[in-house]
């Protein structure tokens, strides 16, 4: 089968999805590790801290691994294999579409919880919050995430209704 992608849309698609996955794995540590200390010490300042930190966690794994499930899609197109249904699939508009608005509400709502728990926030010299440091860099990572993962579900959108409007439908390639 013939292979036609856009060079560009491959370039912009590295570039938002591979920051992605690099903040990704980034709070994946952070989350990990603060849930590993919350569980061994239970020196967590509300419930709503703890649960927050474990739903950043369970977001940071579902995007890394989603991330990286994309990535592997589009190597698979660029070695040649688009004929392959599995590769065209995980390409396709409305996989994208569809696993990113999810993605999109789990960061919306992981993002403002912790923004809430910390009251925007945390001075570190003055607060009762133990891990101030770390809860800080989880929710600034938790709202860079935010932001790539919006900027690649509208970006998606766009190239989902043009690729529509082409007739190409719902499996037709992001590329
Ligand atoms: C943080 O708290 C310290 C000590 O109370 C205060 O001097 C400082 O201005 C506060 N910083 C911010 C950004 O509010």
């Amino acid at each position: 089968m013939a292979i036609d992608y856009s060079e560009r849309r491959v370039q912009a698609y590295t570039i938002v999805f591979g920051l992605t996955v690099l903040f990704s794995i980034i709070e994946l540590a952070i989350s990990a590790w603060l849930t590993a200390r919350f569980d061994a010490r239970l020196d967590y300042f509300s419930i709503a801290e703890r649960d927050g930190t474990h739903f950043i966690l369970f977001a940071s794994l579902w995007t890394s691994v989603l991330f990286i499930t994309f990535f592997l899609g589009m190597f698979g197109m660029m070695a040649r294999s688009r004929g392959d249904k599995v590769i065209r699939a995980i390409t396709s508009n409305g996989f994208h579409v569809s696993f990113l608005l999810l993605t999109w509400i789990f960061w919306t709502a992981g993002a403002a919880s912790i923004t809430s728990v910390l009251g925007g926030g945390l001075n570190c010299s003055q607060t009762i919050f133990a891990y101030c440091g770390q809860l800080n860099a989880m929710e600034a990572f938790s709202w860079l995430i935010w932001i790539l993962v919006t900027l690649a579900t509208v970006a998606v959108l766009i190239q989902a209704i043009n690729s529509t409007r082409r007739g190409e439908g719902f499996w037709g390639s992001v590329f």
